[in-house]
C-alpha cells in the first residue's frame, strides 16, 4: 500500500479500527449532527459512523493453535508442527506439487528469481503496477526490471507490451496478479513458451483466484504468495513459494536453509540463505484457513454487487476482469476516478469527501518506474560495473509508461474488509458514492 499520499487508506483504517474516529478535517462524522443531504465535509451528517469490520480478525481456533504451538516447544522450521501442515494444505489449495513457506512474500519472490538463476546483467519483464517488493527483488539480484505498460481497464500488465521488450538478456517474465484479479495468462504463457522463458507469478494478492478454473500461482513456473496481515489469508508476516516442478521445490527447501543437502544435512550443495520461519505464523494460517472459504465467498458476492452499482455512476470505473478470470478474490476493490464527471474536483478531494462520509477510500500505488530507488540502483557501483553506460541509458530512455501513469493518477480503492460485513456495509458505500457524486459541485 502506498504511504506517500495524504489520503492514505491504511492510516485511515488504523484510526477507525482503533475507534479513534477520523481525521480532524471531518469532525462532522464524530458529531453525527447536521443535514444528511449535505456533505459531511461541509458539516452535514455522514452516511456512516460505524467502523467497518477490523482486520485481521481472529477466533478461538487461532488462539488454540498459537497456544498449542507455544506449549509444544516446537517453534522452528525443523520441528514445527504447523509449517508442514500448512505447506501441504496450501499446495493442495493452489494445485501444485509443492509449497515452501518463507518469512514473507518478498522472500518468496527473491528465492524464485535466484532459483531461476536471475543474475547480474539479466533483465526481468515485470508489471509496474504493484507493491514495491516485486521490483526491489529484481534489483537485489543486480538485474534490470524492464517494465511493460499497464492495461488501463484491468490494471494488469498489458500482454501486448511484453514481447517487444524481450532481448537476449531477458531471463524471466514476472507478471503480478493485482488486487485478487488475474493477469492475461492466455497471452503471457505462449510468449514465455515461444522465448523459452520461465514465468514467476506474483500471486501475493491473489489467494485462490483463478484463470480458466486453475488457481493463480499454479500456471507459471513458480508462484509466490504473501500472508502478511493485510492479505485475505493473514498470518502476520509469512509467504510461500509454490511450483509443479519438484526439482525447484527441493531446491527451495535447500535454499531456505543455507543450501543444505536435504539427504545429507551436514552438506551444503547450493548457495542459499536463511529463509526459515517460526511455527507461529503457520499456526495462525491453519486457523485462518478454516474461515477462508466463507469470507472469500462473501467478498466475491459483495464485490460483484458493488461493481454493478458503482459502474452506474458516471466517472467511476471499477477494475475490470478478463472473461477467463473465473474467480477474483478481492484484496481490494479498486476503481478509476474521472474528475470531469464530478465538477472537476480532484481525486484527493473526492477521497476526502468519501472518508468524511465514513468510507475508507484511498490511493494504492504510485508509478514505481519513476521512483528514486531505481536511479539509486542504476547509479550504484555494482550496476555500473555490470551494465555498460549505453545499456543503462537505453533503459532510461525506454522507461515510459503512459497508461501506468494515468492509472496511478486516477486510481482509488477500498481494502477487502469493507466486503466482509453485512450487506448494509456495501449499501452504505453505494449511498456515500451517490451522495458525493450529487454534491460534488459544493466542493468545486
Ligand atoms: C503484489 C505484491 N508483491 C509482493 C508483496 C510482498 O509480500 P510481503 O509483504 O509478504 O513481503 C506484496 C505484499 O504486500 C504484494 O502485494
Amino acid at each position: 500500500m502506498d504511504i506517500k499520499e495524504g489520503i492514505n487508506r491504511r492510516e485511515f483504517l488504523g484510526k477507525t479500527a482503533l475507534g479513534l474516529g477520523v481525521a480532524s478535517s471531518s469532525l462532522a462524522w464524530a458529531s453525527g449532527s447536521g443535514n444528511p443531504n449535505v456533505l459531511a465535509l461541509k458539516g452535514g451528517t455522514p452516511v456512516r459512523t460505524k467502523p467497518f469490520p477490523s482486520w485481521p480478525e481472529t477466533a478461538e481456533i487461532d488462539e488454540k493453535n498459537i497456544l498449542k504451538s507455544l506449549r509444544n516447544h516446537r517453534w522452528c522450521t525443523y520441528d514445527g508442527e504447523f509449517i508442514p501442515r500448512f505447506e501441504k494444505a496450501w499446495a493442495q489449495r493452489v494445485g501444485t506439487a509443492g509449497c515452501v513457506m518463507t518469512p514473507c512474500g518478498t522472500h518468496a519472490l527473491h528465492m524464485a528469481l535466484t532459483l531461476l538463476d536471475v543474475s547480474p546483467g539479466d533483465e526481468v519483464i515485470v508489471s509496474p503496477y504493484t507493491y514495491i517488493a516485486t521490483i526491489q527483488v529484481i534489483l537485489l539480484n543486480y538485474a534490470l526490471p524492464v517494465f511493460a505498460d499497464t492495461d488501463l481497464s484491468t490494471f494488469q500488465i498489458d500482454p501486448h507490451a511484453i514481447e517487444h521488450r524481450i532481448t537476449e538478456h531477458t531471463r524471466a517474465l514476472l507478471p503480478v496478479h493485482i488486487f485478487g484479479g488475474s493477469a492475461n495468462m492466455d497471452k503471457i504463457l505462449p510468449i514465455a513458451r515461444k522465448h523459452n522463458l520461465p514465468v514467476i507469478e506474483d500471486a501475493c494478492e491473489c489467494h485462490t483466484a483463478e484463470w480458466r478454473g486453475k488457481r493463480l500461482g499454479s500456471l507459471g513456473t513458480i508462484g509466490c504468495f504473501s500472508f502478511q496481515e493485510t492479505k485475505v489469508l493473514p498470518g502476520g508476516e509469512a509467504g510461500a513459494l509454490v511450483s509443479n516442478n519438484k526439482d525447484l521445490i527441493a531446491k527451495a527447501y535447500s535454499f531456505r536453509d543455507f543450501g543444505r543437502d536435504l539427504k545429507h544435512p551436514t552438506h551444503y550443495k547450493i548457495r542459499g540463505t536463511k529463509y526459515r520461519i517460526s511455527d507461529f505464523a503457520a499456526a495462525v494460517l491453519m486457523a485462518q484457513l478454516t474461515r477462508f472459504d466463507e469470507l472469500t465467498a462473501k467478498r466475491e458476492k459483495h464485490a460483484a454487487y458493488l461493481k454493478a452499482e458503482l459502474e452506474k455512476i458516471p466517472g467511476i470505473m471499477p477494475q475490470e476482469h478478463y472473461a477467463e478470470s473465473t474467480r477474483q478474490t478481492y484484496l481490494e476493490f479498486a476503481f478509476r476516478y474521472d474528475r470531469r464527471h464530478f465538477s472537476g474536483i480532484s481525486r484527493e478531494q473526492f477521497a476526502k469527501a468519501l472518508q468524511a462520509e465514513g468510507i475508507p477510500v484511498g490511493v494504492t500505488y504510485h508509478p514505481l518506474n519513476k521512483d528514486p530507488f531505481i536511479e539509486d540502483a542504476l547509479n550504484s557501483r555494482g550496476y555500473r560495473r555490470v551494465f555498460s553506460k549505453q545499456r543503462l541509458d537505453r533503459y532510461r530512455e525506454q522507461n515510459h509508461l503512459p497508461h501506468n501513469d494515468e492509472l496511478c493518477a486516477t486510481e482509488l480503492g477500498m481494502d477487502q474488509h469493507v466486503l466482509i460485513g453485512p450487506q448494509q456495509d456495501v449499501d452504505d458505500i453505494i449511498e456515500a458514492f451517490h451522495k458525493v457524486s450529487k454534491n460534488a459541485a459544493a466542493l468545486a
